[in-house]
């Protein structure tokens, strides 16, 4: 018998059946009229580009956010590198990421020619040590090679950045902040949601992220009209409005008509997912708590969820262990962004947490319409897999 087909059936026996980290078809089935009415609708009236659905989803995402204005663009990556171009950054700055996220947030820096100087995070939060963000800034200064110009801290996971700590710091040195908050729309810190906590935010739609579409999406969300103008015309050739003329360099970076539509969809359920998230990940954390590393939420903080993950020391054994039982997992991530060959250029500082993590993460399944028995499963199958 084949093997794939012979774990099928084990598992079979056994009563349960597979539980993959990400199940988006359970989502699709309970939105289905909706989302397909909303289809349908833009099939018909044909604005394919920039069309009432855009503009719609803008409004809502700038309402639900506390933000003075939303842009929808083509990715969560495009919505980086258009903030940072709308911010003047450029060949010669030095923009400070964290060493510990995904290879996007290096990426958009590196590809408007900036130059991405990678800091090390917290080992409970897994987001941007401030002490080493200063650190960073003044080894940058001193070597006297870039003009140190912005902080991308990240939300790794869903959870906001410390962005009190990270805002002073920025402030110290007259950098500006962009937020990757591409893993944490739907966050909170205090009273303020993310998209309000950074003076321009930049968000994915990537399909399995909290709030996602199906393809590439994204936003920029931002306080300042000067800067949503900027990002107005970046993402749309880098012309005002409807005029001819390129003001300024831009890029075919704009949300589709149709993402938009699907957004619109997902939106209307989006505040009950955010709590169901939170819910299945304090099942965890209880469940957890003594077996392995669970991630540490500040007080005041509220994650996303986009993403449930642990630590723990024979994270590969435990992983293999857990696929045997039919339990999906993911590593994010299993480079730091200095140990990616795209970066080797960019590499110079000692990053240890990065590092550490890079070996220890194991994201668990999350995802609004995970069961509760399947939560118990989960928990059960790490609680095996951690002390095999
Ligand atoms: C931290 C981070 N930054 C940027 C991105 C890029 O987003 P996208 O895949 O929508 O381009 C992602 C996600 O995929 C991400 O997780």
């Amino acid at each position: 018998m084949n093997p794939a087909r012979s774990a099928t059936a084990l598992s079979l026996a056994a009563g349960s059946s597979r539980i993959p980290l990400f199940d988006l078809q359970r989502q699709r089935v309970r939105l289905d009229a909706d989302i397909k009415a909303r289809i349908d609708a833009v099939l018909a009236h044909g604005q394919f580009v920039l069309g009432p659905e855009v503009d719609l989803v803008e409004k809502r995402l700038a309402a639900f956010a506390g933000a003075g204005h939303a842009i929808g663009v083509s990715s969560g990556r495009d919505a980086l590198m258009i903030a940072l171009m709308a911010m003047g950054v450029k060949a010669g700055d030095a923009v400070f990421v964290p060493a510990f996220t995904f290879a996007a947030t290096a990426g958009a820096v590196a590809s408007i020619g900036a130059s991405p100087v990678f800091v090390d995070v917290d080992a409970e939060t897994f987001n941007m040590d401030p002490a080493d963000l200063e650190r960073a800034i003044e080894e940058t200064m001193a070597a006297g090679r870039l003009t140190p110009r912005a902080v991308m801290p990240v939300d790794l996971y869903g959870l906001p950045a410390d962005y009190p700590a990270i805002a002073k710091v920025a402030a110290a040195h007259g950098l500006q902040v962009l937020a990757d908050s591409a893993q944490s729309f739907g966050g909170w810190i205090g009273d303020a949601r993310v998209g309000a906590l950074a003076p321009i935010t930049a968000t994915s739609f990537y399909p399995t992220k909290p709030l996602g579409c199906y393809g590439d999406g994204g936003a920029i969300l931002t306080e300042s009209d000067e800067l949503a103008d900027a990002v107005r015309m970046i993402r749309s050739h880098g012309r005002q409005g409807t005029g001819d003329a390129a003001v300024v360099l831009g890029l075919t970076g704009r949300l589709d008509t149709l993402q938009g539509a699907v957004l619109l969809a997902k939106l209307d359920v989006f505040t009950e997912e955010l709590r169901r998230r939170k819910e299945i990940a304090a099942t965890y954390s209880a469940g957890l708590n003594s077996v392995v590393t669970i991630p540490r939420i500040p007080e005041g903080y509220e994650s996303a969820f986009a993403l449930y993950t642990i630590r723990v020391a024979d994270r590969d054994g435990v992983r293999a262990r857990l696929e045997e039982k039919g339990i999906g997992t993911g590593l994010f991530y299993r480079f730091a962004l200095h140990q990616h060959p795209a970066f080797k250029d960019f590499d110079g500082r000692s990053l240890p947490v990065s590092e550490m993590l890079a070996d220890e993460v194991l994201s668990l399944p999350i995802h609004p319409d995970l069961r509760d028995d399947e939560v118990e499963r989960v928990i059960a199958a790490v609680i095996e897999a951690v002390s095999a």
